[in-house]
């Protein structure tokens, strides 16, 4: 792969400008560089290997060469999108999970906020920055890591959760390039509606541990240093998972520095 072939392999998309690089520390860092150098809207940077990938909550995130889609998107947020920044890591997940249903027949689920799970094993991960001006919001990366082939599935010594490829589940060779542009034409679709009721709606259909019991890590308990217990119930407007905690209780929890995992 180099820029010309990304270039045609993303055509009709609304990308002005795209940097590949077969080898990188992070995309995110080099996406954030870029931003602050005056990036537009819509720029891309796509990896082959990452050297340096990051994840949520300060977590490595490993890319193999060969095996993997590593990218991230610069979108200058409009004032109507910087009021909902705390949606932008869900709608990386939600454009993840309709490009491997609809161009792989792939049944992934969503973990709240931004992991993708197939048969409840990682497939994929958002990490969402801002590039700051001042009190600023002046750019937002959407990072996105998902594991194609096999090899990019990390050993179990380097996994926080059971974690799966794409390539696991088809049984078959994935085109990494042309689920690269699912993704990014999910994004942008999804982007354009991220106001709208139907978003919601679509992000929550996939919301994996639906009325199912979950324990919240690291956000605000009644039970101080306990995790927060309770039944996944749903995604309010500004991303919020909506928590039932007692019969008539329910919480809401901001994503921030949280980790959820199911109740076994
Ligand atoms: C997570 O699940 O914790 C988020 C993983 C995000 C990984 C992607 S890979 C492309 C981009 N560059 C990075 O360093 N991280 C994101």
């Amino acid at each position: 792969m180099d820029v010309d072939a990304l270039s045609s392999q993303l055509t009709g998309l609304p990308i002005p400008q795209i940097q590949y690089h077969p080898v990188i520390g992070s995309t995110n860092d080099a996406a954030l560089r870029w931003a602050n150098e005056g990036a537009v809207d819509g720029c891309l940077v796509a990896a082959d290997q990452q050297t340096h990938g990051r994840g949520r909550l300060g977590r490595q995130w490993i890319t193999r060469p060969g095996s993997a889609l590593a990218f991230s998107l610069i979108f200058r947020p409009t004032p109507a999108e910087q009021e909902r920044i705390s949606l932008f890591s869900g709608l990386g997940a939600l454009a993840i999970s309709q490009a491997l249903e609809e161009t792989l027949h792939l049944a992934p689920e969503i973990k709240w906020p931004n992991d993708i799970l197939i048969d409840r094993r990682k497939a994929a991960g958002v990490l969402v920055e801002a590039a700051w001006q001042g009190e600023q919001i002046q750019g937002l990366v959407i990072g996105i890591g998902v594991n194609v082939a096999e090899d990019a599935v990390p050993s179990a010594s380097e996994l926080m959760f059971p974690a799966t490829s794409v390539e696991t589940h088809t049984g078959q060779m994935v085109d990494r390039w042309k689920l690269l542009h699912s993704i990014l034409r999910a994004l942008f679709h999804w982007r354009s509606q991220i106001t709208e009721q139907t978003f919601y709606q679509a992000w929550e259909r996939r919301l994996a541990f639906k009325g199912e019991w979950v324990q919240i890590e690291g956000a605000a308990s009644p039970k101080q240093g306990e995790p927060l217990t309770g039944l996944v119930s749903g995604i309010d407007k500004t991303g919020n998972l909506i928590l039932q905690t007692g019969p008539a209780k329910t919480v809401l929890v901001s994503a921030g520095d949280v980790h959820l995992r199911a109740v076994s």
